[in-house]
């Protein structure tokens, strides 16, 4: 232990306070021995420091920062240099803000298009999201404070995120779910990591010994700090057994005596508490190291460039028929659609960034050499069709020569804590778009949304670019790139479907109950429409330039792969070299290909550079269930270089010598995954996979209700008074949805329908206590006059205490 000394000199009390929150955002501090407390802050695409009333859903405002382009808008630019750049940037505002602890980036894998976060996240590959998440982290760190990865693991549904019980097998949870965190720990260095709030395989992951112990700090040798998410510390003594050195926010101490009494009961030894407290006074002593000297301010315009600059790059050129664009100097274009005036730039919920400044294309317009006629809404962002607001942007759409129409979704539709209903542009848009296409044909659209749609409308448009989410400073960018000042390079990190239907997670999707079962395994994204044939709108990996490239001379070497790539066009350019590695097998299933390594490749026109990707120890390998190991499969490997994962340029093999291991299936048994159709896999082979038999996934509705189980589950609650309440909630929620208060809707969705009890308690700061919920689950349970008894009479135990300046210790020793 680096801090044995320090240590030695703190009180049992003083070393359980340093492990959990002070507040809503900071640590304890503990003056005499001269330990700062450090400030925690949102994250990821900006700084979102709350200085007065804090919150973890993005409701009370925050120090102006720059909102930057968001994770799932940047992983299209496939640029690590541009991810770490952008890490530096954000690291400058963060400690020009006094920020130890930034709390990004999220690096989770968009299983399914309709997670209500995926805005939030880089993509559906584990190796393109842990190489763009680590690059961030290298950024951040780079001016001495800590990035924070988060959510640490399976977090891939935003309904029910803190009860539901992800239920995944062990080989699928390695190669694609942990995959991106273990780079972002191994190669990014991360010096803190965010547990999730669900459950994996039956125990919340802060809790998970296997997880934390056994893979983050044995396999990977994590050094750094775990914090919990927002409120999701479940039992504070074994979240600590299993690692977890901070609990936040605070519980106005109540969780430290929980660690207090652990030691004296002797279920913790103090030294595993030492243990946390030595990496905790580390990430302190480091992160403080940089307050030292005097603090300086950012350039706010030099960083509203950098977000713009990160915009231009990230944006995907979708369709260009008849090479509609880039746009001619002095072509006349009528600017349509609500997001042109109201740019939907950022997601919402804890990442919600106050910005410095905000761009919208109307004001732009006079930047770049092009006409505008004028400018209409078309549509209501929240609202029906508007036959009026039709007919006006109808009448301009004819006076140009082609129409800008910027559609998309609205901040509503994309947020934390909900999903998406589906994967549907809003019909009002849509009708707008099929009157327009009647008077002028010549229609570019340009989409704003965080995730992919789907969409039957586009052969109505000639041209399509999506800009993402792309940031504060994202219309300018589009403009640029529309006029061709900037040619596009972005590929899209997720696959685009057709319809719903065709994602394979559809029919386990989310889970609504107790858990959601991974059934597809290692078959999302392009892994999955690749390998079962299954056609797609958009591939993964695809987006087009203003210029052409040309793909020879494929040499593949022991260690690495290298080829030319030419400029062909004549616009200076960049491509995304893509290599894919496949393997026909009869031991083990895979997909066809996997993504091993990428390149961002920028040509001036007729130039040529040979490209170089090295493997590393993840292009061959695949993690065998049967020796609990990662393993290699001897024989012939494909080789395959593409500007998509459909568009393969370049073929070659390379035959490698394996490891030695034990067949660990029965290829007979798992028909869905050794033949890639594993979009509706029956339980019975679900659970040959896995292992074991899935657990119930329903809820016991015969149970008591007790403090994991969530507010919804009211609805069959044994008490009256919480059945009322629990229509009460649905009816507000109701109302609000049908008064166009569709984002307070959302809150009590997230903040009060889908929180379970104990939340009450962890996110109150200590004004509800465990023994006070206690009393609330006894009136939820039918004992109305007992619980409302026991609840006062804990409350009143509480305040004396308060009043009378106990120590919680104290206190919490006659409860
Ligand atoms: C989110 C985290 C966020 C935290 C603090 C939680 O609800 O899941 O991503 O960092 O709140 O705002």
């Amino acid at each position: 232990m680096k801090y044995r000394e320090i240590i030695g000199r703190m009180t049992l009390e003083e070393k359980a306070s340093i492990t959990s929150g002070k507040d809503f955002w900071q640590t304890m501090d503990i003056k005499r021995l001269g330990i700062d407390s450090m400030f925690l802050s949102d994250g990821p695409h900006g700084i979102r420091k709350q200085a007065a009333a804090a919150d973890h859903l993005g409701l009370n405002a925050s120090v102006p920062a720059t909102c930057f382009p968001t994770a799932a808008t940047i992983a299209n630019s496939w640029n690590e240099e541009l991810g770490e750049k952008i890490g530096i940037y954000l690291g400058k505002e963060a400690v020009s803000q006094k920020v130890n602890v930034l709390l990004g980036p999220g690096t989770n894998m968009k299983r399914n298009p309709l997670c209500g976060r995926n805005f939030e996240y880089f993509s559906e590959d584990p190796y393109l999201a842990g190489k763009m998440a680590s690059s961030y982290i290298k950024g951040i760190q780079s001016l001495g404070i800590s990035a924070c990865v988060k959510h640490f693991c399976v977090n891939n549904q935003e309904e029910r995120r803190m009860a539901i019980d992800t239920i995944v097998d062990e080989r699928t949870l390695r190669e694609i779910y942990l995959t991106a965190f273990e780079i972002a720990v191994k190669e990014g260095g991360t010096k803190t990591i965010m547990s999730s709030y669900n459950k994996l395989n039956g125990t919340y992951t802060n809790e998970n010994m296997h997880l934390m112990r056994d893979i983050l700090r044995g396999e990977w040798d994590y050094q750094g700090v775990i914090v919990t998410d927002w409120g999701g510390g479940n039992d504070r003594v074994a979240g600590m057994l299993a690692g977890n050195e901070l609990e936040m926010p605070t519980t106005g101490g109540e969780t430290n005596v929980d660690i207090i009494d652990a030691i004296k009961n002797g279920k913790i030894k103090e030294e595993a508490l030492d243990e946390c407290v030595d990496r905790m006074l580390e990430l302190i002593f480091t992160t403080e190291e940089v307050y030292k000297g005097p603090r300086s301010e950012f350039d706010v315009d030099k960083h509203h460039s950098m977000a713009q600059l990160a915009a231009e790059e990230s944006i995907v050129l979708l369709k260009n028929e008849e090479n509609i664009l880039p746009l001619k100097p002095g072509t006349k274009v009528a600017v349509i659609g609500d997001f042109a005036k109201n740019p939907r730039y950022q997601g919402a919920g804890s990442s919600i960034v106050n910005p410095t400044k905000l761009d919208n294309t109307v004001e732009c317009l006079e930047d770049v050499d092009i006409v505008s006629v004028g400018y209409a809404p078309g549509f209501k962002r929240y609202g029906k069709k508007s036959i009026k607001l039709v007919k006006e942007a109808c009448d301009l759409a004819e006076k140009a020569d082609i129409v800008l129409l910027y559609i998309g979704l609205d901040e509503a539709t994309e947020a934390e804590g909900l999903d998406r209903q589906n994967m549907k542009v809003p019909q009002n848009q849509i009708e707008l778009l099929e009157a327009i296409c009647k008077v002028n044909p010549n229609i570019i659209a340009v989409l704003s949304c965080g995730s992919a749609v789907e969409m039957p409308w586009i052969s109505n448009i000639k041209g399509l670019m999506h800009t993402y989410l792309s940031g504060q400073a994202g219309a300018r960018a589009v403009l640029r790139v529309l006029c061709g000042d900037v040619n596009p390079s972005g590929k899209l990190a997720e696959s685009y479907p057709i319809r719903y239907e065709d994602v394979p997670s559809c029919s386990n999707f989310p889970g609504k109950e107790v858990s959601v079962e991974y059934r597809e395994g290692l078959y999302i994204g392009y892994r999955y429409y690749d390998t079962a044939n299954v056609k797609v709108r958009f591939p993964f990996g695809y987006g087009l330039s203003y210029t052409t490239f040309e793909y020879t001379d494929l040499k593949v070497e022991s260690d690495k792969v290298t080829f030319s790539l030419k400029n062909t066009g004549d616009a200076f350019g960049a491509e995304v070299a893509q290599l894919y590695i496949g393997k026909s097998s009869d031991m083990i299933f895979r997909p066809k290909k996997e993504l091993k390594g990428f390149k961002k490749v920028f040509l001036q026109p007729g130039e040529t550079q040979t490209v170089t990707i090295a493997f590393d120890n993840k292009s061959f390998r695949y993690y065998n269930v049967a020796t609990d190991s990662w393993e290699e499969e001897s024989g012939e490997y494909k080789i395959t270089i593409g500007s998509s994962s459909v568009d393969i340029k370049l073929r070659g093999v390379i035959m490698r010598e394996g490891t030695i291991a034990t067949a660990p299936y029965d290829r007979i048994a798992l028909p869905s995954y050794f033949s890639g159709k594993a979009a509706c896999v029956e339980v019975s082979e679900f659970e040959i996979l896995l292992g074991r038999k899935v657990p119930e996934a329903k809820w016991d509705r015969s149970k008591p209700l007790g403090h994991n189980d969530t507010i919804a589950q009211c609805q069959y609650a044994k008490g009256g008074f919480a059945r009322f309440a629990f229509h009460l909630i649905a009816f507000a929620h109701w109302v609000l949805r049908k008064i166009g208060k569709i984002s307070t809707a959302n809150i009590i969705m997230m903040s009060i329908y889908h929180m379970p009890f104990r939340g009450i308690a962890r996110m109150t700061g200590g004004a509800v206590n465990m023994p006070m919920l206690n009393g609330i689950l006894m009136i939820v349970n039918g004992h109305f006059f007992k619980g409302l008894s026991h609840l006062l009479k804990e409350r009143n135990k509480m305040m004396t205490a308060s009043k009378t300046k106990k120590t919680i210790v104290e206190a919490t020793k006659e409860r």
